[in-house]
C-alpha cells in the first residue's frame, strides 16, 4: 500500500454524530528513528517494543456540522480540562492528514485525552497520544466507509499516526513493530509500521521495561529540532546505514533469544543516538550525571551476577531498564537497592511488552 491508497474513493455513509474511545500504548525503540525527510518519512528504519502500562486513552466525540465548513472545528481536553496549548499541534495534524481524511471538515469534534503515566514524567506522550487520536479518526472513517478491511484500518491508523509523530506509527500493533523500509523485513514501509513478521523467541514476547525517571523536566531539545540536526550531520549517512544493519541483525537475535547479542545491539543503539546529538551542530548532552551512574551500575550488576539486563534511552535522561520476565524479582530488587537513589523523587514505572492499542 502507498499513500494514495489511503485517499477514500467511495461516497461516505451519512453519520450524524457519535463517540468512540481508544486506548493506545507508548513504545520503546530498540533500533532508533533519528532523522527524517519531508512528510514524516524516516531517514532509517526502526524497531520497537510496544509497551503495556504506559497508555493514552482518547475519546472522540463528533457531530456533523449543518453546513460543511472550510475550517477544522475541535476542542481539546487533557485530563478533563481544556488545553489550549495543545490545539496548534492537533490543528497541524489535521492539516497533514486532511488529504486522506477529507471528511474532517464536515464535523465538529471534542477530543478528551488522558495518560496512565504521570503528566510530567518526561515520558514522551506523543506516541501514545497521536496513535490514540489516529485510531479514533479511523473509527469514524470505518463508520463512514463500513467496507474497509481490518488490514486497511490498522495500516491507515499507523499511517495517520506517523503524520502526527513518527514514533506513534509504531504504537498501533503489539509486541515488536517495525517502521521504515528495509529489504530484509517483508512488508516494511516508510509510510506505516508493521508487526515484526518473523519468529520471535518466547523470552522477547514478555520482556520487561522498568522506566527510571531521572529527569522529569521539559525536554531540552524537542524531537522535531533533534531530527532536524541530522540534516548535514557529518556522520548521518553512516548512521542511517548502521540502523539498517542493526535491524537486519535483530532478525536472528529475536528468533534465537540470544540476550547477549540483544544487549550489545540495544545499548549501542542508545549510545549512538546520544552520540549523534553530542556531535551535531549545535550539540547537546541529554544525559544527566544520574543517567551515567545508572548505566555504570547496570554494567557492574550484569557482570557480577550474569543476569541479562540492559538499558536503552530516548532523547532524554530517563533510563529504560530491559530484562527477561524470568529475572524480574532479582532485577527489581537491584533497582530498589541501587538505582532508585538516582531517580527524581525515587520514581520509576514498571512496564512490559504489550499487545497494542484497543478500542474501549
Ligand atoms: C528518540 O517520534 O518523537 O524516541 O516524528 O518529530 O514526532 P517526531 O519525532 P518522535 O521521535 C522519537 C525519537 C526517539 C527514537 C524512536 O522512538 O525511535
Amino acid at each position: 500500500m502507498t499513500h494514495t491508497d489511503f485517499i477514500p474513493k467511495q461516497e461516505p455513509k451519512n453519520v450524524e454524530l457519535g463517540e468512540v474511545t481508544w486506548q493506545s500504548p507508548s513504545n520503546i525503540a530498540l533500533v532508533k528513528y533519528w532523522g527524517k525527510k519531508e512528510n514524516q518519512i524516516p531517514a532509517n528504519p526502526s524497531i520497537s517494543f510496544t509497551l503495556d502500562n504506559c497508555r493514552s486513552t482518547t475519546k472522540l466525540r463528533f457531530s456533523k456540522k449543518i453546513k460543511g465548513g472550510d475550517n477544522f472545528e475541535f476542542d481539546f481536553y487533557f485530563e478533563g480540562k481544556p488545553k489550549e496549548d495543545f490545539k496548534p499541534k492537533i490543528k497541524k495534524f489535521f492539516q497533514r492528514i486532511e488529504k486522506y481524511c477529507p471528511y474532517l471538515k464536515n464535523y465538529s469534534f471534542e477530543i478528551h485525552s488522558e495518560n496512565s503515566f504521570p503528566h510530567s514524567s518526561g515520558i514522551a506522550s506523543s506516541a501514545s497520544g497521536m496513535s490514540a487520536i489516529a485510531l479514533c479518526i479511523m473509527d469514524l472513517e470505518k463508520q463512514l466507509f463500513p467496507e474497509i478491511s481490518e488490514e486497511y484500518f490498522s495500516k491507515k491508523a499507523s499511517f495517520l499516526a506517523r503524520l502526527g509523530s513518527g514514533s506513534a506509527s509504531r504504537s498501533i500493533d503489539g509486541r515488536l513493530v517495525v517502521w521504515g523500509e528495509n529489504d530484509s523485513i517483508e512488508g516494511s514501509s516508510d509510510e506505516y509500521a508493521v508487526e515484526f513478521p518473523y519468529e520471535v523467541h518466547e523470552t522477547f514476547k514478555t520482556y520487561k521495561d522498568t522506566i527510571l525517571l531521572v529527569d522529569k523536566g521539559e525536554k531540552q531539545v524537542s524531537s522535531t529540532v533533534g531530527h532536524g540536526l541530522m540534516h548535514g550531520h557529518p556522520f548521518a549517512e553512516n548512521r542511517f546505514a548502521q540502523a539498517h544493519e542493526n535491524l537486519e541483525s535483530m532478525i536472528p537475535i529475536l528468533k534465537s533469544g540470544d540476550t547477549s547479542a540483544f544487549i550489545r545491539l540495544v545499548e549501542s543503539e542508545a549510545l549512538t543516538l546520544h552520540t549523534m546529538m553530542m556531535s551535531s551542530n549545535p550539540y547537546f548532552i541529554l544525559m544527566k550525571p544520574n543517567t551515567l551512574e545508572i548505566i555504570n551500575k547496570i554494567w557492574a550488576f550484569r557482570e557480577k551476577n550474569d543476569i541479562p539486563v540492559c538499558f536503552t534511552l530516548d532523547a532524554g535522561a530517563n533510563v529504560h531498564v530491559l530484562y527477561p520476565e524470568s529475572q524480574e524479582s532479582k532485577v527489581l530488587e537491584f533497582i530498589n537497592n541501587e538505582l532508585v537513589v538516582y531517580c527524581q523523587n525515587g520514581q520509576y514505572i514498571c512496564d512490559q511488552v504489550g499487545g497494542g492499542a484497543k478500542k474501549l
